[in-house]
């Protein structure tokens, strides 16, 4: 820049935007190939997202909470998707968790009218408590039946959930499943 264009332009301030920073939150007990599709579609829109892997200590899930980061991690390294962390949180609200984490929104995908049913009120608390919004992502109707309960439930009865879920979720299940009977 020559010395007239910096006369005319004055004072220039130069302002660096914050990073735009989403959570994606859930239990994710296992991750599912419908989480997988949303994290990846809000890391597309944001700077940074954070898989926030909320549990509950007092309630023994299917997968410890280090056994499900490591197939969140896996899984979208494996699918090339850059941007994202994995944490884990236990016995806080989201609210306070975005908080910490300095993030700006919520991503959540919408299955059906079920969901909506299910997520419209903790969308509308969450944004009481602290005026954080949810951004919603219409689900990929390829996994529209996909659920981490029902994928549980048809591997614990020998059904096939290849695609649902990644493959080292599936054998994990199968393993984990049939160890528990
Ligand atoms: O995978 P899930 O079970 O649908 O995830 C639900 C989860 C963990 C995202 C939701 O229950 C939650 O946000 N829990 C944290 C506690 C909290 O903030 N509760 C008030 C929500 S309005």
């Amino acid at each position: 820049m020559g010395p007239g264009r910096r006369e005319a332009l004055g004072t220039v301030v130069r302002v660096t935007p914050r990073p735009r920073r989403a959570v994606c939150p859930g239990s994710y007990d296992p991750v599912t190939a419908g989480h997988l599709d949303v994290i990846a579609r809000a890391a597309a829109l944001h700077d940074e997202v954070v898989v926030v892997v909320l549990h509950n200590p007092a309630k023994a899930g299917t997968f410890t909470v280090e056994e499900r980061i490591g197939f969140v991690e896996r899984a979208l390294a494996a699918r090339g998707v850059g941007g994202v962390r994995v944490e884990a949180f236990a016995e806080r609200l989201l609210v306070d968790v975005c908080r910490e984490l300095g993030a700006d929104v919520v991503v959540k995908g919408l299955r059906g009218p079920s969901d909506v049913t299910y997520e419209w009120p903790m969308a509308l608390m969450n944004r009481h408590l602290t005026g954080i919004e949810t951004l919603f992502l219409p689900g990929a109707p390829a996994f529209e039946h996909v659920s981490s309960s029902l994928v549980k439930e048809v591997a614990r009865w020998g059904g096939d959930v290849t695609g649902l879920v990644p493959d080292e979720v599936r054998d994990a299940l199968v393993a984990r499943l049939r160890a528990d009977d």
